[in-house]
């Protein structure tokens, strides 16, 4: 026992600095790896913009390091030897590398803002593109918040830590090295006190603060993140919140949330604070040493007033430099967790996508096939459809019945292409929609959804919506059969008026009528329509049903439907059960079956304008 346990325990210590090294080396990696990454993707456009930024830091470096010379200069010639020429000299050269030092700053300092502020833009609108052009499967996976908080928090803060590092590891790091070698060129005694004193030191206890900083930004983003969405959600649903009487817990809940991101903030920023009084400290140490081991040798004559007081000097400026590079783990530590979540949506690889060899769809009568289609959506564990084939036939409408949660909606989509069906296929007019563009597939169809949505923009913009400089009389024809123009002409500034977000300032049944004619203006062969479900007094119904008949006209539609008369005039009803087709025919041929159509009637319908 007692042999055996020294052994096992230096096994353990060995393995614990094995992974320890380990975790270094993953982590170092992946700091090189986003500077690489953001230098060849976003930096490169600007490489010789950085290039002169980085010629300015060395101009910098290199002034700041002679400053401690002219000093000993100074001491020496002119204090000492009382030398006229250099009363004059050195306060000329000293006036002329500050003047040249600041130009170098203020053009780096320029320079290096502009290249991050350009860089962050391009990064945003890839973040965009990404979102906008990424398949819904892995979009609607994600929080708005979350989105929201990487777009607006994680870029910019990848932007500080890029130009950060640059700074750093230009500017500092070599006025640093520039300051030591005037220290050795000194007194090469005392620069290396200096040196073994400080550098170790300084390393270890950022290395330690760098990893808390690490870890406390990541929480923190995340929480920000969460926080972004519970404020979207909050106002989006605010009238819920308040109908049910939840505006304290509600509060509660952003309380608790914004306490653990100042937590997180907390901890990054204390680890962040402690940079700066360590190397403070050790400063005050290495300035004890210097004064001690100096003024022995001056008293041994081996050094004079001015290379004394240029030493001093010199280890004064090395001190902002040298806290810049220490605090440089942990920005880049930052800047490696906000840049982890940019690339994660960048990369993210989309399935539904144009083959190689996509044509052009080319709609001839508007025939529209499902055949023997199946579909799961990846976080249900049963798939939503079985087995459905359906067909519409040209310039027919055919009505999708069924209860709710029986996949009509699915149905839509696959149609559309927002996901592709697992078994199965779905054509138009003989072509696999697989085969053709997604532009081609879906400028063919317009589609009118079960909550239509309206953009933060004028009536006319919404109905024009996707069309390229329609004229006026263009959109009111289209609002015309849509039974919306009435309305519209009530409205304070008519086809201008603002519908607000997501249309709120308009009703369910005028934001419906909007939507028709939206879709009556895109006048595209094929129309899917989603019923909106919600009831409408008599007359908007009216005024809806009117709208829709006039959009069905003429066009193969596949129409979801709730309205007893969209039914009564389909020419054909397909009836959906928990994602199967059970039944088919016209409307009296379902209700003689007796079957889960005349059931389905009876219930909602019971009431109904037949
Ligand atoms: N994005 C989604 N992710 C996971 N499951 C989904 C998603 N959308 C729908 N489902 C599920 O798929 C099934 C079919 O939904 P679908 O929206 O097609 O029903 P529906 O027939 O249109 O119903 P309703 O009449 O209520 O609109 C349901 O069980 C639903 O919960
Ligand atoms: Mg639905």
């Amino acid at each position: 026992m007692s042999q055996e346990s020294p052994s096992s325990s230096e096994l353990t210590t060995h393995n614990q600095r094995h992974d320890i090294q380990q975790r270094y080396q993953q982590r170092r990696s992946r700091s090189i790896a986003l500077i690489e990454r953001m230098l060849r993707s976003y930096l490169r456009p600007y490489l010789w913009l950085l290039g002169i930024s980085i010629l300015a830091n060395v101009i910098i470096a290199a002034t700041t390091g002679a400053l401690p010379w002219f000093i000993q200069q100074a001491i020496d010639k002119v204090f000492t030897e009382q030398d006229q020429q250099m009363l004059v000299l050195i306060p000329a050269g000293v006036v002329a590398i500050s003047i040249m030092r600041g130009l170098s700053t203020y053009g780096s300092n320029v320079i290096m803002s502009f290249v991050g502020q350009r860089s962050t833009s391009n990064l945003q609108r890839d973040l965009f593109a990404r979102l906008v052009r990424g398949d819904l499967a892995y979009v609607g996976s994600q929080h708005t918040g979350a989105y929201i908080s990487i777009f607006m928090n994680d870029a910019t803060r990848l932007r500080d830590t890029v130009s950060g590092i640059i700074i750093s590891l230009v500017r500092h790091l070599l006025t640093i090295v520039a300051l030591i070698i005037f220290m050795f060129t000194v007194n090469w005694q005392l620069a290396l006190i200096y040196t073994i004193i400080v550098v170790p030191m300084g390393i270890s206890s950022m290395r330690k603060l760098g990893k808390v900083t690490r870890t406390a930004s990541r929480q923190g983003l995340e929480e920000t993140g969460g926080l972004s969405t519970l404020i979207a959600e909050t106002l989006g649903g605010l009238r819920i919140v308040k109908a049910y009487g939840q505006e304290e817990q509600q509060i509660e809940r952003a309380g608790t949330v914004i306490d653990r991101v100042l937590e997180f903030t907390m901890t990054a920023l204390r680890a962040r604070a402690a940079a700066s009084p360590a190397i403070e400290a050790l400063a005050g140490i290495a300035i004890g040493a210097i004064i001690y081991f100096g003024g022995y040798q001056a008293i041994q004559g081996n050094l004079s007033a001015g290379e004394f007081m240029g030493f001093v000097t010199a280890l004064l400026a090395v001190y902002q430099p040298l806290r810049s590079v220490a605090n440089m783990q942990t920005i880049l530590q930052e800047g490696v967790s906000a840049g982890a979540r940019v690339f994660a949506i960048l990369d993210q690889k989309d399935d539904i996508l144009d083959k190689p060899e996509a044509s052009q769809l080319a709609v001839t009568d508007g025939v529209m096939k499902f055949d023997n289609v199946t579909f799961q959506y990846a976080t249900r564990a049963a798939p939503a459809l079985h087995d459905v084939s359906i067909e519409v036939p040209a310039g027919q409408t055919v009505a999708l019945v069924g209860a709710s949660g029986s996949g009509k909606s699915t149905l839509l989509n696959l149609a559309l292409r927002f996901f592709d069906t697992d078994g199965g296929h779905i054509e138009i007019d003989g072509q696999n929609i697989r085969d053709v563009t997604l532009l081609s597939l879906r400028n063919a169809s317009a589609l009118v959804t079960q909550d239509p949505f309206l953009f933060d923009d004028t009536v006319a913009n919404n109905i024009a919506y996707g069309q390229e400089a329609p004229s006026q009389s263009a959109i009111e024809e289209a609002a015309k059969q849509a039974a919306a123009h009435d309305f519209i002409m009530d409205m304070p500034d008519g086809y201008e008026t603002r519908v607000g977000e997501s249309g709120a300032r308009l009703s369910g049944g005028q934001k419906q009528r909007v939507a028709i004619a939206r879709a009556m203006l895109k006048n595209a062969p094929i129309l899917l329509l989603d019923e909106a479900t919600s009831a409408l007094d008599t007359a908007s119904e009216q005024q809806v049903q009117t709208a829709l008949s006039s959009l069905m006209k003429g066009r193969t539609s596949l129409v979801i439907a709730h309205r007893l008369s969209t039914i009564m005039h389909a020419d054909n009803i397909y009836v959906l059960d928990q994602g199967r087709v059970c039944e088919s025919g016209t409307h009296a041929e379902l209700l003689a079956q007796n079957g889960v159509y005349a059931d389905l009637h009876k219930k909602q319908f019971a009431n109904g304008d037949g």
